[in-house]
């Protein structure tokens, strides 16, 4: 099963029948991006084109694709799509400055995440050292950029696979040694995460991520699940029996303090007092080891309607005040089952060893 966010190739079965089917939140092909429109999920299953970079900025600020990885990975396929189509130059100056300019704009769609910001400051970096070559070429350094976004696809894939295994497998041990059910409480979307046969889903207001994707993964993926309202998760921790608490990230920091969908730090300090392990679950490019504590981390706020309106019909009381944060910082100390990378299941505090030669 694929953890991380919004899995960019889903496997699943569902009401589809015994045949093995396949949801992909991004569709490319060299020179063709196609991205599933999250809002409209789940009545609609809709794939819109992404041509460039400006309609990825665009997908990616409406949360049309959202989660920490799919975001850079829009961007940077964006700009690939422009990239085949030729734009850039001439020149390799010129088409150094392109890259440059696009990648900085893309980072400013969305500032939590920090895996757009590394993305644009390795790729920029790539291209810069492509161009550096001897008798480097515009062409030579275009196939740079285009094949540097296509590895990201396929090593996210990858990521998440093993996320997802040794998540499952440290989990299993810690929680169910001699087999049995876990029930896994989780928030917001982060995917399908493996769990061994039973999931709670929790809601996520404002914007009912819960709800709308992760309750219709777990029902494709046939896992069973219940979905909670935020507001009902410290019961279900009291009277629900909760095995573990697993959230995503969108930047963990040096010191394990984690940035996630608001409502995580709540749910960590109700599993603290519950006595319940509580797990982050990201890739090491959702880790950004140059920010040393959480407050450093510039929080999103999301447009308030987000929370006085549902599906576009207003249920607030006209003229009330909105603070619609989309993110929360959870305490290192709170994250007391430990970090599910791809690299391993770290405590918050071996992190920063742990992946110091990977990433900075
Ligand atoms: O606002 P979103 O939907 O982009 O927020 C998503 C989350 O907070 C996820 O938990 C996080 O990005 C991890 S996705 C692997």
């Amino acid at each position: 099963m694929l953890p991380g966010c919004f899995p960019l190739r889903w496997q699943g079965g569902g009401e589809h029948s015994g045949e093995t089917m396949s949801l992909e939140a991004i569709r490319y092909s060299r020179g063709s991006l196609q991205i599933l429109n999250q809002l409209l999920l789940p009545q609609q299953s809709h794939y819109e084109a992404v041509g460039s970079v400006r309609q990825a900025w665009e997908a990616i600020r409406a949360m049309k694709v959202r989660g920490a990885p799919a975001i850079a990975l829009v961007g940077c396929l964006s700009l690939s799509v422009e990239l085949q189509e030729g734009a850039g130059g001439p020149g390799l100056a010129a088409l150094l400055a392109f890259v440059r300019d696009a990648l900085s704009f893309l980072v400013t769609a969305r500032p939590t995440a920090v895996n757009m910001a590394r993305a644009a400051r390795d790729l920029a970096d790539a291209a810069a050292l492509e161009a550096e070559r001897e008798g480097a070429t515009e062409e030579a350094v275009r196939e740079r950029v285009i094949r540097y976004a296509e590895d990201m696809l396929e090593k996210d894939l990858k990521d998440n696979q093993s996320i997802g295994d040794l998540g499952a497998h440290h989990l299993l041990e810690r929680t169910a040694p001699g087999g049995g059910k876990v029930t896994v409480l989780t928030h917001c979307n982060t995917g399908a995460l493996a769990t061994a046969g039973y999931g709670t889903a929790l809601e996520t207001r404002p914007y009912n991520q819960g709800a709308r994707l992760t309750a219709f993964e777990l029902v494709y993926e046939q896992i069973p699940a219940t979905l909670i309202a935020d507001s009902m998760a410290a019961a279900a921790m009291a009277h629900r029996g909760v095995s573990a608490v697993v959230v995503g990230a969108d930047r963990v920091v040096a010191n394990g303090d984690t940035a996630n969908k608001v409502g995580t730090y709540q749910l960590a300090i109700a599993a603290r007092h519950h006595g319940i392990p509580f797990y982050v679950a990201a890739p090491s490019s959702s880790c950004d080891l140059r920010l040393e504590t959480g407050q450093e981390i510039v929080i999103e706020e999301r447009p308030g309607q987000e929370l006085t309106d549902v599906n576009g019909v207003r249920i607030a009381a006209p003229g009330i005040g909105v603070w619609n944060p989309a993110f929360d910082v959870t305490p290192h100390d709170l994250i007391t089952g430990g970090i599910i990378t791809e690299l391993g299941v770290f405590a918050p505090e071996e992190l920063r060893a742990a992946l110091s030669a990977t990433i900075s």
